[in-house]
């Protein structure tokens, strides 16, 4: 997998005081809109960092929650799909702890849960994560972090997944911030087939 040095990078720095912004890199219309980093981007990436986040190498036991496979299509704004998109996602575990000292929970936190993932879209511009429905915490709806590298010089695009018929999203200050076609953008389509829940989430890049 060919991922940017400078995701591996950011693992090395302390605090966040280095990283960049990630915010406001996909202000065009039409495109998918860009989210901040939030607070719980991991402080250093796990050994195991795939796009299973339901299995974590060494670990005694399955992850615990609702599994749900994350997958999508990654394009330009004039549809072209875009191969080789380098995406990270991060997020909370079943029970709402983040994978970051600053949750207040993180002794609770499932460990057989990766927290944390990427994933680089294959010739037709798809992507797959095997992760799970996330849980709430403090002063926030369901959400799944999400960064994708677009080739070339473009400046990542950070954003943040959400879920229809969230009766929380009425009460997230980021939610109740966007648009209805923001909203529409990055609210995933969710279904279910054998394999269990399936959610969809397309991005178009800048
Ligand atoms: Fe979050």
């Amino acid at each position: 997998m060919q991922f940017p040095p400078h995701i591996a990078r950011r693992a090395l720095l302390v605090g966040g005081l280095l990283l960049p912004t990630g915010s406001c890199t996909n202000d065009i219309p039409g495109t998918t809109p860009a989210l901040r980093e939030g607070p719980f981007y991991p402080r250093s990436i796990p050994g195991d960092a795939d796009a299973d986040l339901l299995h974590v190498a060494g670990a005694d036991r399955p992850a615990q929650g609702e599994p749900l496979l994350l997958t999508g299509v990654v394009r330009r704004q004039d549809g072209t799909p875009l191969p080789g998109v380098a995406l990270e996602i991060w997020q909370a575990d079943a029970n709402g702890i983040n994978m970051h000292p600053h949750d207040p929970n993180l002794g609770r936190r499932d460990l057989g849960f990766q927290g944390y993932g990427r994933a680089t879209t294959d010739g037709a511009g798809r992507y797959a994560f095997r992760t799970l429905r996330p849980g709430l915490y403090a002063g926030r709806t369901r959400h799944i972090h999400l960064r994708a590298y677009p080739l070339g010089r473009g400046r990542p695009l950070t954003t943040e997944i959400f879920f229809p018929d969230e009766a929380a999203n009425e009460e997230d200050r980021l939610w109740l911030a966007l648009s209805p076609a923001e909203r529409a953008m990055l609210t995933v389509r969710l279904g279910t087939d054998a394999q269990g829940q399936r959610a969809e989430f397309d991005i178009v890049l800048g």
